[in-house]
């Protein structure tokens, strides 16, 4: 889903019982992972634009076309609240 933290659009994943959260950003053409597919079992999710893959763990780049990684956010689950807090890189 798509969530605002801070102003920032942040694409908050929950998969295989771990909440993850990625830059709403393609490192490629800043297409919006928001609208991809995420594979719970590869762990990724595919930019609706081109079809670049990224882990969704790290926010590293796993298919072409996309080369760098989208950011990676830490994520705590407290009770039934999710928290995002935004990192740098
Ligand atoms: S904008 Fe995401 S793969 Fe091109």
């Amino acid at each position: 889903m798509l969530v605002e933290v801070d102003d920032q659009l942040i694409v908050l994943i929950h998969a295989a019982g771990h909440f993850y959260a990625l830059d709403d950003v393609c490192t490629h053409d800043g297409g919006p992972l928001s609208d991809g597919p995420v594979d719970a079992a590869a762990a990724t999710i595919a930019c609706p634009r081109h079809g670049a893959k990224f882990d969704i763990k790290s926010g590293a780049a796993v298919t072409m076309p996309a080369t760098k990684a989208t950011i990676a956010h830490e994520v705590k689950v407290e009770g039934d609240k999710v928290f995002v807090k935004l990192c740098d890189s």
